[in-house]
């Protein structure tokens, strides 16, 4: 199936894409590349907009929801950008201690946030407690500022490369990036690469606190599931969208293959055979359930993709 030097990165013709999203739903894309390098990426926009083709860019895919019918167009996979450098001591002056005393690394978009995690760890690195307990890829986090009650990915980032769609490469600072709740203004460009400072820390004291984290995380939300992590983003600080969806009795409320998890009303799990238009369906049944009852419109924080649903168009 891969043909590498008919489209320049190497290139999967078609795959359902069900394979390669932590839902596992969704049909195939009509092209999908693996670039290596930031060059490779421009060479992929330029391929797509001579050929006159939307594109899009896929991580770990959890946090998406991809049509049954697949999506037109090219799906960028970041998998292969995947560097890890220590930069050393942000100031080499600073006294130990001090936030400019922070280390710097640099990631590559496509490495797992799991991997920057155990090599952060491993050189004594703390700081990316909000990375903890969920599938992702260093752009894909960046782009969606991921994180929750142990902080947001944003509040680490010094700078992020990216690509924008004329295959410019700019290095933009963290306020640039517009980090906010579950959004940034990287929607649109290519991440291939994340800088973050990150404070040293007690090893030992580090590592319990993560698998505090990961513990707690395991209690309460239903991560053995295939799932996109939470559908709806909370409606206000401190107000779950997943506790109003439990309070409106529908935890284990079912289409077809879906179902709302019975751990956390925010997850919809995967349980057997799901198909998107299943997801759908329930994430229509809960949203009108819960605005019915708790007078709250729920607003969608997975990204859903499909013919009707291009978010960049060359
Ligand atoms: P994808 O799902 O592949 O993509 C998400 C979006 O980012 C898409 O718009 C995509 O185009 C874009 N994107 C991806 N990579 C790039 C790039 N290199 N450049 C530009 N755009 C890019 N999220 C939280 O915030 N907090 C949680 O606690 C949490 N828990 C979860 C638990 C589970 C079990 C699961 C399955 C998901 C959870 N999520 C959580 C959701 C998800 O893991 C995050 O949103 C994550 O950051 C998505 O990263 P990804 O690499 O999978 O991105
Ligand atoms: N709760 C219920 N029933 C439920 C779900 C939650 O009663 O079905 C209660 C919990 O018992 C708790 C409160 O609601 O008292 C808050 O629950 P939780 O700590 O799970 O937090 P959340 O607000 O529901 C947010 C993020 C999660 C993130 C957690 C922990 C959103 C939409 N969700 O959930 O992020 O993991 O905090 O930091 O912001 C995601 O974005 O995909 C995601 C999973």
């Amino acid at each position: 199936m891969t043909s590498p030097n008919v489209f320049g990165p190497s290139t999967v013709k078609s795959s359902p894409l069900a394979d390669w999203t932590t839902l596992r739903v969704g049909g195939p894309a009509e092209r999908m590349v693996f670039p290596e390098s930031a060059d490779e990426v421009r060479d992929t926009l330029a391929d797509a907009a001579r050929d006159g083709l939307p594109w899009r860019v896929l991580g770990r895919g959890s946090n998406l929801l991809v049509s049954d019918a697949g999506v037109p167009g090219v799906v960028l996979h970041t998998r292969a950008l995947r560097g890890f450098d220590d930069l050393g001591p942000l100031d080499p002056t600073a006294a130990p201690g001090s936030a400019d005393a922070a280390v710097r690394v640099r990631a590559g978009a496509g490495l797992p946030t799991s991997v920057l995690l155990s090599e952060t760890r491993r050189r004594g690195l703390g700081g990316l407690e909000a990375l903890v307990g969920y599938p992702a890829t260093v752009g894909g986090a960046a782009r969606m500022n991921a994180g929750g009650r142990w902080g947001e990915t944003g509040a680490r980032v010094v700078s992020v490369d990216v690509v924008l769609p004329d295959g410019g490469l700019e290095t933009w600072d963290a306020a640039r990036c517009r980090f906010a709740y579950r959004s940034s203004a990287l929607d649109g460009v290519v991440v291939v690469a994340v800088e973050f400072a990150l404070p040293s820390v007690d090893r030992s004291e580090y590592g319990r606190r993560i698998e505090e984290i990961h513990a707690e995380k395991s209690r309460a939300q239903p991560l053995d599931q295939s799932s996109a992590g939470c559908i709806f983003k909370n409606p206000a600080p401190g107000v779950s969208a997943g506790q109003l969806v439990d309070q409106c009795g529908l935890l284990g409320a079912r289409r077809g293959g879906a179902m709302v998890s019975t751990k956390h009303g925010n997850f919809v799990v995967n349980a057997g055979n799901a198909t998107c238009r299943d997801v759908l369906g329930l994430i229509e049944d809960v949203r009108e359930e819960v605005a019915r009852r708790k007078g709250v419109r729920l607003e969608i924080e997975v990204e859903i993709w499909g013919p009707g649903h291009v978010p960049a168009l060359v």
